[in-house]
């Protein structure tokens, strides 16, 4: 180089560019990848809890009593129905009174269980022995043993419950029906 003469900087090679591209494209690929694994659980949280089975009221068979304590012909019996365990969206509780059914024998030993909701509004019934039918306390809808409405605003007859009766145990599901309907409708 020549004295007095300005240095001049020699142009960027082609290598060097590509370099700088190659070196651009991959801190936004990892950016991005980085961006996205972190922002799984913010999604998670935020659509919690969609698509999550939200369970409210037992669905399964529960044990409600010893078949032995149930006599052909007697009048029926309340029995409390407690599930072990009951999810909502957010938590799991046990020992959950889901409801109460009333149980009773038929005289050629058929196990039967009613509902205790009265299906006109939903207040609980209760069974009158010296009448032998269920009355309803709120607006005096009446049933019979069999649960088959005899007088009141009810549109229809108490709802019989699914239940089977497993090595000596009374095994009942818990269903709800919209009340106020003449028919049964499951909610
Ligand atoms: Fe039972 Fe109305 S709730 S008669």
């Amino acid at each position: 180089m020549m004295r007095g003469m300005p240095e001049q900087s020699s142009p960027p090679s082609d290598g060097g560019a590509s370099r700088r591209g190659f070196l651009k494209t991959a801190t936004v690929l990892i950016g991005g990848a980085i961006g996205a694994v972190l922002a799984i659980p913010i999604v998670r949280f935020v659509a919690y809890p969609v698509g999550r089975k939200v369970v409210r009221s037992a669905g399964e068979p529960i044990d409600a009593m010893a078949a032995s304590a149930l006599t052909p012909g007697a009048p029926p019996v309340r029995v409390e129905l407690v599930a072990k365990n009951v999810r909502d969206a957010w938590t799991v509780a046990s020992d959950v009174t889901v409801g109460a059914a009333w149980v009773s024998k038929t005289k050629d030993g058929k196990v039967v269980a009613l509902s205790s909701v009265c299906p006109h509004l939903g207040c609980a019934v209760a069974f009158n022995a010296d009448k032998k039918a269920f009355k309803c306390p709120c607006h005096k809808s009446e049933f019979d043993a069999g649960g088959k409405r005899l007088a009141g605003p009810a549109k229809r007859g108490l709802d019989p419950l699914p239940v089977e009766v497993k090595n000596g145990r009374v095994l009942i599901t818990q269903v709800r029906y919209r009340t106020d309907t003449p028919d049964r409708e499951p909610v």
